[in-house]
């Protein structure tokens, strides 16, 4: 599925349209390639007064290559790939003035597909309700500055627990040990991130293993992709190959052909399975077991939509969507986790929509599984976190697949549009978003929903 709409703003013509109409202007925005530098540019560092990250954030952009800046070496015609806050000094209300005299100068300096992050704590474990109401202050700022920069910038809050995002798994950096901040802020600062906007990612102190290279995060890591024939599972499938995952890719028998092309291509393997079978789990977990004696994520992407207003829907289109989209997913998790084949450190990825967070017409099935996975997510994260397993889930907007070329233009270009980054998402988005928290040095993110979805005004 291509946006014709996109390509055309990039040539002259369209450009002086865009301009004259006043049209939706969709950047380009810029994407991951093995081997990129995590920014386009240097980042400029601020913090309120009494942060407790500056440092461990000033370390872990320095470790990766970002040139640094301090607020207040600025000159004029200085530009930024990033701009990065601590505001987690901020205990009152009265001190929200901070984020501002640091943003304010500086709303300019942002070179096109620039980030902006802002790390604070999550207001419910602040010590005082004046510390709760500032914290949790931040969202609206971020969630505007992801509205107001433009030019494919993007801006995420990074809420860090308890001891302030740092594993206590060893020293910051030394080999096999990182703290945990470390691969969330990569991502967001890297093209990875290129769709993701407006999000407020919450990161524990749990565990977190830094990879020995940061192009190969999933190194030796054995990872289930459902649904990898085609769309976004095939686009996972490939992302998790090149950053060193062993893929194990599923899909239906009637799409074995197309599933064995992904297989092949990135050396992994296929598994033909209806997901709704009722020995489906049994085979599955037998096929990790005898192949790979483990596996260390679960992603579960397959999904399917039979829409139609509630009043005309056959209980079979009902039936269908909350048993591939939730019920069977449940039923694997079960097996798997019963047999123990999801080792400490493994982790649990679903993949729900914004559809389940602000629901839609003709979807009522859909939407119901979907706000199924997320409360999959919130209940399943707090009872594993003592078996070292971590549960999450992406929530795609608008992507370019067939899944959303079936939708009628009209409806179509509106989903496409409404959002901040004024476009569709693409399969890879979700992909290296899925990607990220499969990580092991993810290992303290659990129990987040992070939607991919350009900042959509649908459920915002
Ligand atoms: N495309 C979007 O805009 C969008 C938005 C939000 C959420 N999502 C979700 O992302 C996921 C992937 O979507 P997509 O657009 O790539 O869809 P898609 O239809 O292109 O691919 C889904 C894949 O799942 C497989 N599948 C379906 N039922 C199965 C079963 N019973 N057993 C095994 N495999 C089965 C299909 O054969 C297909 O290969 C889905 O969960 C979808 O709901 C997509």
């Amino acid at each position: 599925m291509t946006d014709r709409y996109a390509s055309f703003v990039q040539s002259a013509a369209g450009r002086a349209l865009v301009k004259r109409l006043g049209l939706p202007d969709p950047p380009r925005l810029r994407r991951h390639q093995p081997g990129d530098p995590l920014l386009p540019g240097p980042a400029l560092l601020g913090a309120a007064d009494g942060g407790r990250l500056t440092e461990p954030v000033r370390t872990i952009l320095t470790t990766a290559g970002v040139e640094l800046r301090d607020a207040g070496t600025v000159a004029a015609e200085d530009r930024f790939g990033a701009l990065v806050y601590d505001a987690t000094g901020i205990t009152d209300s009265t001190q929200l003035r901070q984020l501002y005299d640091f943003f304010h100068p500086h709303a300019r300096t942002l070179l096109p597909s620039g980030r902006v992050i802002v790390l604070g704590t999550p207001p419910q474990e602040c010590p005082t309700p004046r510390e709760a109401t500032a914290q949790r202050a931040l969202e609206g700022l971020v969630r505007s500055i992801g509205k107001e920069f433009g030019r494919g910038s993007t801006a995420q809050l990074v809420q860090a627990t308890g001891n302030g995002g740092i594993a206590a798994d060893g020293p910051a950096h030394s080999p096999g040990t990182t703290t945990s901040l470390t691969s969330t802020i990569r991502f967001i600062l890297s093209g990875r991130s290129a769709y993701v906007s407006g999000q407020v990612v919450r990161v524990g102190a749990g565990t977190a293993t830094a990879p020995a290279d940061w192009d190969r995060p999933l190194d030796g890591q054995v990872v289930l992709v459902t649904g990898a024939a085609r769309g976004i599972g095939a686009a996972l499938a490939r992302v998790l190959a090149r950053d060193g995952a062993q893929v194990v890719a599923l899909d239906v028998p009637a799409a074995g052909d197309a599933l064995a092309v992904v297989a092949n291509d990135i050396g992994g393997t296929a598994v033909q399975l209806d997901l709704t079978a009722p020995d489906a789990p049994t085979r599955l977990a037998d096929h990790l077991a005898t192949r790979h004696g483990r596996v260390d994520a679960v992603v579960h992407n397959a999904g399917i939509t039979r829409d139609k207003t509630l009043g005309r829907m056959d209980a079979d289109r009902w039936d269908q969507v909350i048993d591939v989209n939730l019920s069977s997913q449940e039923r694997i998790n079960d097996v798997l986790l019963e047999r123990k084949l999801i080792p400490a450190g493994g982790r649990i990825i679903g993949v729900s929509s914004i559809a389940g967070i602000a629901g839609n017409r003709g979807q009522t099935n859909y939407a119901t599984s979907k706000a199924g996975v997320i409360g999959l997510v919130d209940s399943l994260a707090p009872t594993l976190r003592d078996r070292g397993i971590s549960v999450n889930a992406v929530a795609p907007g608008f992507i370019e697949t067939r899944m959303t070329a079936r939708i009628p233009l009209v409806v179509r270009e509106a989903g496409r549009r409404m959002n901040s980054l004024a476009q569709g998402g693409l399969p890879v988005d979700v992909a290296e978003t899925i990607g990220w928290l499969a990580w092991p040095a993810s290992g303290a993110i659990s129990g987040n929903v992070v939607r991919v979805c350009g900042q959509s005004l649908l459920g915002a």
